[in-house]
């Protein structure tokens, strides 16, 4: 059986999709803040075919999102070249999906293509006061510090905020559900238009540099507060539940998931527990798909991010060449199915699988490896009888 080619290993992007679209036009030791320059260039289309390389499916996803992250960075760039548009209003993403299909992947991708800074975070870990848990603020200060201090690169950024779909109530008014709501009302000024402090309250040590800096004379070159109008934010969550919201409103009880996605709409995501001011400044929204064992085979076999990639590297390292035939890649895509944790199930299967082999191979003479279907039955038995037969020959 022939051994399934596996790509080079390069996560780098083609010189004619290349961004960093920002560039500062003085010399890399002047202030940065006020001399950025934004040169947005990229279609709708560029950015899926970006995306196309290592995510797998997701069609309809990268398709929203090529349109939604031109439009704003287009809109960015126009605004910096002096043709404002007053009444722009954002196009901040709500991704739905579940757990494992990419959804992140996806936006990391297209803020690499892009050349944006760009923050993740779980909104789960925010509370309403900022007391316990962390305030919203900070994510726009974490963009500054991402985009290495420079507040104007860090203006057009991307924060992609993970599990909103955490944050909805239940009606009951105890707990998670309150500091939830008011984590919701915390982010809204963010989503749209807010100004945030670039030293966080909290933060003494920052205030007092400023302080000492202002009063030497040396004014520091950058803005005190950031405006968060250019910063697109991206949504996230499973919504795990939300298509019999969806059904009992179409009062179609026997609707696919496909159908439910197609048909959600802002009443969904309320009866779901999200607060309507919320949902409104979410105005792009999409779902992307499970992953099924074709899918999943193609994760391994053709996205340029395949896990795979790293296995055959771990290998090379000790001057060992890993092969997997296709069937074996298929069996290991069924079996990561089975785990129904999306991609995420490739990296407990293949760990399972390689576990012995990585643990052994590296210190015995044996310089190439071929994993067929039938390894996959018995791992460490396999492990051990084809180390045997490499060494003795
Ligand atoms: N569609 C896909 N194509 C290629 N690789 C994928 C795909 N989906 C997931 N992966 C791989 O699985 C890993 C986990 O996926 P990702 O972080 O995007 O999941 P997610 O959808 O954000 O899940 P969660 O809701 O749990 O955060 C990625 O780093 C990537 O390697
Ligand atoms: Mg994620």
């Amino acid at each position: 059986m022939n051994p399934t080619p596996l790509g080079p290993v390069t996560a780098g992007i083609p010189a004619n999709l290349r961004t960093p679209r920002i560039r500062s036009k003085a010399s890399s030791r002047a202030r940065p803040a006020a001399s950025t320059e934004f040169s947005f260039r990229l279609k709708p289309r560029d950015i899926a075919r970006h995306l196309d390389r290592f995510v797998i499916g997701q069609r309809e996803a990268k398709k929203v999102l090529g349109v939604a992250l031109c439009d704003h960075f287009q809109h960015v760039r126009l605004t910096l070249e002096g043709q404002p548009a007053p009444f722009y209003q954002k196009q901040n993403v709500l991704l739905l999906g579940p757990t494992g299909v990419g959804k992140t992947h996806l936006i990391r991708s297209a803020a690499d293509l892009i050349g944006v800074p760009f923050v993740k975070a779980d909104a789960t870990k925010f509370s309403e006061t900022g007391y316990v848990g962390a305030d919203v603020d900070d994510l726009v200060r974490d963009l500054i510090r991402r985009a290495g201090g420079d507040i104007q690169r860090a203006s057009h950024g991307i924060i992609y905020l993970d599990e909103v779909d955490k944050l909805a109530g239940s009606g009951e008014s105890s707990g998670r559900d309150v500091s939830g709501r008011g984590v919701q009302t915390n982010l809204l000024k963010l989503l749209e238009d807010g100004d945030v402090p670039v030293l966080s309250p909290n933060d003494v040590t920052g205030q007092l540099q400023s302080a000492m800096s202002a009063a030497r004379g040396n004014t520091p070159g950058q803005p005190d507060t950031i405006s968060t109008r250019h910063i697109l934010f991206i949504a996230s969550g499973a919504f795990v539940g939300i298509d019999d919201h969806i059904r009992a409103r179409l009062q179609s009880p026997t609707l696919s998931p496909e159908k439910c996605q197609a048909r959600l709409a802002t009443a969904d995501l309320v009866r779901f527990g999200l607060e309507p001011e919320f949902v409104g400044r979410l105005p792009v929204r999409v779902a992307c798909h499970g992953l099924d064992a074709d899918d999943l085979f193609a994760v391994l076999s053709r996205s340029e991010s395949s896990l795979l990639h790293q296995y055959e590297r771990s290998f090379a390292a000790y001057g060992i060449r890993l092969t997997i035939t296709a069937p074996a890649l298929r069996r290991l895509a069924v079996l990561a199915e089975q785990e129904h944790t999306g991609a995420r199930g490739l990296m407990s299967v293949l760990e399972k699988t390689f576990r012995d082999l990585k643990f052994q191979a590296p210190s015995t003479k044996v310089r190439s490896l071929e994993i067929t279907e039938d390894f996959l039955d018995d791992p460490a038995r396999a492990t051990r009888s084809l180390l045997a037969r490499k060494t003795s020959r």
